[in-house]
């Protein structure tokens, strides 16, 4: 007999430090504790250190560093030109995971209080509304499909438009505008902001 795989489904985090690493580490094991089925990944950045790589490699599948000073594709030009949007081009890598099928993008300081996983039902760009901003969807959670054609979409977009808050919630909602207007299956209930997950309070509160 076999079990059904389902391949390709991966829940992906950010960290850019040694917090946001501890962080992450949390998230993952909150993810093991609700027993989820699928694969769990986690993009770096070099401030995190070897110490704590080591740690992330033991909960994690997937560690994959993002340095886009180093690369010399189109993301390091992008961002030569505009520093300032470093940060957000961090996480628009989570679109280059290619090798998955269907992801769901958790900041760090995310904390899984129950199985999930019909999230992955959802189509891209699912996400729930933004407390202060209900227009809006929240950053912090979202159901994405990975895609080097979105990802290069994304940067060019950012590069023509920037963002309205400087960062990655802006800019997606600019991006992922039909959330708003046309596809109300890709709102996810509220209960994804208060019930399955919880922001720590002891983490910075600002976004990344
Ligand atoms: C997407 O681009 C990366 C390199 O940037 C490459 O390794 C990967 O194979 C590409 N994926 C697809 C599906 O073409």
């Amino acid at each position: 007999m076999h079990s059904i795989y389902f391949a390709g489904l991966a829940w992906v985090t950010l960290a850019t430090n040694d917090t946001y690493a501890l962080g992450a580490l949390v998230l993952a094991h909150s993810l093991k504790q609700v027993q989820t089925a699928h694969e769990l990944v986690v993009l770096i950045t070099p401030g995190v250190s070897q110490a704590m790589r080591g740690q992330l490699n033991a909960v994690f599948g997937t560690v994959e560093e993002v340095d886009v000073m180093d690369s010399k594709d189109a993301a390091n030009l992008a961002l030569l030109a505009r520093p300032d949007l470093g940060i957000t081009f961090t996480k628009l890598h989570c679109w280059r995971l290619t090798q998955f099928n269907k992801c769901i993008f958790l900041d760090a300081d995310t904390l899984v209080l129950q199985n999930c996983d019909e999230l992955f039902d959802r189509e891209e760009l699912s996400a729930a509304p933004d407390a202060g901003w209900p227009d809006c969807f929240n950053s912090g959670v979202f159901v994405f499909r990975p895609s080097n054609e979105t990802f290069n979409e994304l940067l060019k977009f950012a590069l023509e438009h920037g963002s309205f808050d400087g960062g990655d919630q802006g800019l997606l909602n600019m991006f992922f505008k039909d959330w708003a207007t046309k596809d109300i299956n890709k709102h996810l209930p509220f209960i994804y902001n208060l019930c399955s997950t919880a922001t720590y309070s002891y983490l910075p509160a600002f976004k990344l």
